[in-house]
């Protein structure tokens, strides 16, 4: 796999942010936004958004809670361009790094669809732990989904290092 670099996304990222929310075969696993909202949540604080690079963008990831004082922070969306290659897995070691090393935060958590096995395996690959389901809490296409909830916390992240 050709090195990939995990860098804050800017305005500039936010066609190719919002082209890959919109991949054929991602309305069942991912939310979209307009543009305008990208570009409204990259303005505030609290969310941070990381793209992963080759010489293109290949994926990116949406974080709300970044540096909170509860220090608890939630991988609010993560899409790759072209799953199954590793760009998935390269991206989340790189995020988790990034969380756990530039903020406080002792949680790092996400919800899922329980269907989606090809993101659980990549979740679990970096160290997140399944902890169980949240009922309904996906208010999607005018319906209510469970959610599994994973997540990382500090000492797992410091247990993986050594
Ligand atoms: C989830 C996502 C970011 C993961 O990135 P990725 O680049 O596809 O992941 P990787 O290629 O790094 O790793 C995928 C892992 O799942 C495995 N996998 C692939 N297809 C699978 C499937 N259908 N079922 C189970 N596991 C699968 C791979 O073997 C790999 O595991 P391994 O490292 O143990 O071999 C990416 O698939 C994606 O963008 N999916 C669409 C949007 C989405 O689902 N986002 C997450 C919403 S919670």
């Amino acid at each position: 796999m050709p090195h990939v670099e995990i860098v804050r996304a800017t305005e500039s990222d936010i066609p190719f942010i919002v082209a890959t929310e919109r991949r054929p075969g991602f309305e069942n696993l991912v939310g979209r936004w307009e543009p305008e909202q990208h570009a409204q949540a990259m303005a505030e604080p609290r969310y941070a958004y990381f793209v992963a690079r080759t010489a293109e963008p290949v994926g990116f990831a949406l974080l709300r809670d970044w540096n909170a004082p509860e220090r608890s922070t939630l991988l609010r969306r993560i899409a790759v361009a072209e799953p199954g290659k590793g760009f998935g897995t390269a991206l989340l070691r790189g995020v988790i790094e990034r969380v756990f090393g530039e903020t406080q935060a002792h949680r790092f958590s996400l919800g899922l669809f329980p269907h989606n096995l090809r993101a659980r395996r990549a979740y679990e690959s970096v160290g997140f732990q399944a902890e169980g389901i949240s009922r309904g809490s996906a208010f999607v296409g005018g319906e209510h989904h469970d959610e599994l909830v994973m997540a990382i916390l500090r000492p797992d992240w410091l247990a993986r290092k050594t």
